[in-house]
């Protein structure tokens, strides 16, 4: 299917970005939000972006008028009977976003793909609320969708192969890397991050080690920054959203720290509000460590294990990363994505470091008898969050332990 003319909804954060990628690629776009302020607030977006790229000397100004000529801001359906996909970018509300769908299928040609970048409601749920769900499908961008290059692809239950294949050629021609996804809570990369990010605010409650000895030792195994950083990026309560969302489908293993809850409460919600597991201004220095005292107290109290709350650093990488690397083995068995593409979105969405190539390569690495009994470790000291994926054990059983016998999740050439 050829693709002359897209649509985005919603002019805010990621739709305005969206819209960007997609006349940077050359094509006319319409870019609509139900606010005419944030529709010309988003057109503003695009143009700073641009402008950007000016200042850097990548772009000509008279390129940046070409390219803004493709954006059409709008707050009607009036010149969507031509578009051939649209991609959804309004706020994450499920009742709304079926509502759009509804309407979207009324406003566009029967061919048209649908796009949701949700990032939490069932897109199988999207789908049905058209007459067209063999069309709809996720293309989960990421933030700044400007800058970084997945595309989570993720077909709802009764979407077409055409429409799969149709919407990783678009993707590859906004010059994304777009990688299959099954419908899952969090998708892939947030399924994998987010149990990760966690593991650092439980080992942070235990008094396992400060949030910038943490932060410093994921730095020094080569993480773009470190969890709690990343975590305050984030916002701290968008992190405890997705947590919620992924205790509720993956059950105890992904029980949130309860620091993301005593954080919010104290609206302490990262750098957007001045102060997280890190302070932005001094007026909040000295407010993170009774929020700590207190949890580690209540604990103690439970467990009879008094703390005495100071950081030993006994911290080290490989626990945060055996939890993410039992996860991706999860994702794995589930056939949610490919042993490759799980790799290439942890390399393309979260900044894993490239010379690691990815968790399931850095498992063959460290060889997969390592991966399980550090995994056995963990669970006998921490919990039964750190339960082994089956499929390790069927590894280790067979004797494919990774880079040293030439077979693990990938194969290696062997010297003679
Ligand atoms: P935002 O709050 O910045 O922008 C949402 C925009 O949608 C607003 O301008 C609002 O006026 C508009 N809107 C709401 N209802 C509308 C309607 N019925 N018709 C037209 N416009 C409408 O939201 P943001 O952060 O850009 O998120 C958008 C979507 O992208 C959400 O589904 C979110 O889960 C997803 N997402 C967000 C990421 C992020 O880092 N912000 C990353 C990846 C996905």
């Amino acid at each position: 299917m050829y693709i002359f003319k897209a649509a985005v909804i919603g002019a805010g954060t990621m739709g305005a970005q969206i819209a960007q990628v997609i006349t940077y690629s050359g094509l006319p776009v319409l870019l609509k939000d139900q606010n005419p302020e944030a529709v010309e607030k988003g057109i503003e977006t695009i143009r700073k972006i641009y402008q950007g790229r000016v200042e850097k000397g990548k772009m000509t100004p008279s390129e940046v008028e070409q390219k803004m000529a493709l954006v059409t801001g709008t707050t009607t359906y009036e010149d969507f009977g031509d578009v051939d996909i649209v991609i959804e970018a309004i706020f994450e509300d499920y009742a709304v976003k079926r509502q759009v769908f509804s309407e979207l299928d009324q406003a566009c040609p029967e061919t048209a793909i649908l796009a949701t970048n949700t990032s939490s409601i069932p897109i199988s749920a999207l789908a049905a609320a058209t007459r067209r769900p063999e069309k709809v499908i996720g293309m989960h961008f990421f933030n700044p969708a400007h800058v970084m290059k997945l595309v989570e692809v993720i077909p709802a239950l009764a979407t077409s192969p055409e429409t799969v294949e149709d919407t990783v050629v678009f993707s590859e021609s906004l010059r994304k890397i777009p990688v299959r996804v099954q419908e899952c809570a969090g998708f892939l990369v947030n399924r994998l991050l987010m149990p990760y990010l966690n593991e650092a605010a439980l080992a942070l409650e235990e008094g396992t080690a400060s949030a910038p000895q943490i932060d410093e030792a994921m730095a020094a195994f080569g993480m773009p920054m470190g969890p709690f950083a990343l975590l305050d990026m984030i916002g701290i309560d968008v992190s405890e959203k997705v947590a919620d969302i992924l205790h509720d489908a993956y059950g105890p293993r992904m029980i949130p720290a309860t620091i993301l809850y005593e954080l919010v409460k104290a609206n302490r919600l990262g750098v957007k509000s001045g102060a997280g597991f890190y302070n932005y201004q001094d007026s909040q220095n000295g407010m993170l460590d009774p929020l700590l005292d207190r949890i580690r107290n209540e604990r103690n109290a439970q467990h009879d294990a008094p703390h005495n709350g100071s950081h030993q650093n006994g911290f080290t990488p490989e626990r945060l990363l055996a939890i993410l690397i039992n996860e991706a083995v999860i994702c794995l068995q589930e056939g949610v994505a490919t042993a490759a593409d799980i790799d290439v979105a942890m390399l393309a969405g979260t900044g894993f470091p490239q010379e690691k190539e990815g968790p399931l390569h850095l498992a063959d690495t460290w060889g997969i008898d390592r991966v399980l009994k550090v995994l056995e470790d963990s669970q006998a000291a921490l919990g039964r969050r750190f339960w082994p994926a089956p499929m390790l054990k069927r590894m280790v059983a067979a004797g494919q332990l990774g880079r040293k016998v030439g077979k693990g999740f990938f194969t290696y050439p062997m010297e003679a």
